[in-house]
C-alpha cells in the first residue's frame, strides 16, 4: 500500500488527478472505476482541466461507477448518472456509450444486479478504481455488516449514510433509502485502488480500515487484502493513521 499525505483537500485532489492522468497515459483504453460524493469532485475538476489543456485524452477509456440510488432514473437531478455528467462526463471526451452506472430505475432489481456484474465481467473489471470512504467505513454503498458482499447488490442504507447524504437533498424524506452498489469482490478485482479521504470526520474510518482487523464491520478494511492500494488523504483524514 502506498500512502500520500497531502496538506489539504486541494493537495489531495491534485495528487489524485495526477494518478488518474498517469493511468490514462499508461493505458489509454483503460477501464476507470469511478465514485461520486464530495471527495472526488476536486479530482474531476482537475482532470477536466487537463483535458481542456490537451494533456489528457479519455476517448479510448471506459468508466464504471460504483453505485446508484435505487428508484432514481438516470435523468433525475439527484441521480449519480447526473452527478457524473455534471462533474466529468460532459467535460471530457469520454464516449457516452462506454460510461456505465447501475440503472436506478431498472424494473427488476435482481436482473439489474446481474446485468451490472456481467458488464463488469465483460470489461474485465476496472484497471483503477477510485473510492471515497464513508464515516462508517463503507466503500461504494457496502455498509458495515456481518459478511463481505460479493457482486452487485441492493442495499438498505444505514442511518449514518442517510445523514451524510441528507445535505444533497431538499427534504429528509427525499433521501433514497436503497441503492445499488458493486460488491467488495467487484472492487477487489480492480488492478489498482485509489482511495481518497479528506477531512477530520474520516479520520476514524481511515484508522479502523488500515490499522485494525479485516472485518465486514468496517468494509474498507477489505482493502488490506488488495496488493495495490494507493491511499491519498489530507492531514486531517490521516491524523489517526498509524500505518506508514
Ligand atoms: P463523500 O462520501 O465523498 O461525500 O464524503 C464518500 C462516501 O461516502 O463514500
Amino acid at each position: 500500500m502506498r500512502i500520500f499525505r497531502e496538506k489539504d483537500y486541494d493537495g489531495m485532489s491534485r495528487r489524485a488527478a495526477d494518478i488518474l492522468g498517469a493511468q490514462l497515459l499508461m493505458k489509454p483504453d483503460c477501464v476507470l472505476g469511478l465514485a461520486t460524493g464530495s471527495t472526488p469532485v476536486g479530482m474531476y475538476d482537475l482532470a477536466s482541466g487537463g483535458y481542456s489543456r490537451g494533456e489528457l485524452d479519455f476517448s479510448r477509456a471506459a468508466t464504471v461507477n460504483l453505485d446508484e440510488y435505487k428508484g432514481l432514473a438516470p435523468d433525475d437531478p439527484q441521480s449519480y448518472h447526473r452527478f457524473m455528467r455534471e462533474h466529468l462526463f460532459s467535460r471530457v471526451n469520454l464516449c457516452p456509450e462506454r460510461c456505465y452506472l447501475p440503472d436506478g430505475a431498472a424494473p427488476d432489481p435482481d436482473a439489474e444486479c446481474r446485468r451490472y456484474d456481467a458488464l463488469l465481467d465483460a470489461l474485465g473489471g476496472p484497471d483503477l478504481q477510485v473510492l471515497g470512504i464513508g464515516r462508517n467505513g463503507h466503500i461504494g454503498f457496502n455498509e458495515p455488516s456481518d459478511a463481505f458482499s460479493c457482486g452487485t447488490h441492493c442495499v438498505r442504507l444505514t442511518q449514518s449514510t442517510l445523514e451524510a447524504n441528507r445535505r444533497f437533498f431538499a427534504r429528509e424524506e427525499d433521501v433514497p433509502r436503497m441503492a445499488y452498489t458493486m460488491g467488495i469482490r467487484n472492487i477487489l478485482r480492480a488492478g489498482a485502488v485509489l482511495l481518497l479521504a479528506s477531512g477530520g470526520d474520516k479520520a476514524e474510518a481511515v484508522h479502523l480500515a488500515f490499522d485494525g482487523p479485516v472485518t465486514p464491520r468496517v468494509p474498507a478494511s477489505a482493502l488490506q487484502l488488495h496488493p495495490n492500494v494507493i491511499l491519498v488523504g489530507d492531514e486531517a483524514a490521516l491524523r489517526l493513521l498509524q500505518r506508514k
